[in-house]
């Protein structure tokens, strides 16, 4: 058993998948908080419907944002920090705590990067015209969707797919393997 804190940004259906694989017994794992940098985060419902704490972000200022953030955090056990549709850097002092992970919808290096994000992604690879596209998860460094890769699924273009579709397959495919990646943390323990 280890405790995961989940940052997101967004709907943060990513976060229920891992409160649902917790609560499905499928996971050996808690999650002592969510963290949002936005107050209307829909996450944040998700996260208190599953009676867990949450924390919206104050400061604005990245360097400010960093000690707050080590500040709130230094009040819980942590194993393990996932980024689930979270859209902000994350500050030196994190990094240097903490193992983070993020989940990306795209092939990283492609289609990564300020600005990659959610349906962007998406619209980004039909435009291209590409054949795949897939999920990265990867671990967090000081620049956006650099840190080496952990694993990687590819997803099929298909013919006439808009970016909705493609996007509800990928985040499907993110889905299945974040919860994989989490499983066998709880396994084999937490590497940096
Ligand atoms: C997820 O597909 C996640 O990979 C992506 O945003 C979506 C969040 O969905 N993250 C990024 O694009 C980060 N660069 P959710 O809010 O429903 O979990």
């Amino acid at each position: 058993m280890y405790n995961v804190v989940v940052f997101a940004s967004g709907n943060g259906s990513t976060l229920q998948s891992i409160i649902d694989a917790i609560q499905e017994k499928k996971l050996e794992a808690n999650i002592p908080l969510v963290v949002s940098n936005n107050p209307n985060a829909f996450a944040l419902e998700r996260a208190k419907k599953a009676n867990i704490p949450i924390y919206v972000i104050k400061e604005k200022d990245a360097k400010k944002m960093d000690f707050e953030l080590c500040e709130v955090l230094s009040k819980y056990e942590i194993d393990l920090i996932v980024l689930a549709g979270y859209l902000k850097l994350i500050g030196k002092q994190l990094l240097d705590k903490y193992t983070i992970i993020n989940t990306h919808p795209s092939l990283l290096p492609k289609y990564g990067g300020k600005g990659m994000y959610g349906m962007n992604v998406h619209k980004a690879v039909i435009n291209a015209k590409e054949e795949y596209s897939g999920v990265t998860l990867h671990y967090v460094t000081s620049e956006y969707d650099r840190g080496p890769t952990i694993m990687q699924t590819r997803v099929k273009v298909l013919p006439n797919d808009t970016a909705e579709d493609l996007a509800s397959r990928v985040q499907h495919a993110e889905k299945i393997q974040l919860v994989e990646l989490l499983k066998s943390f709880s396994k084999h323990g937490i590497l940096k």
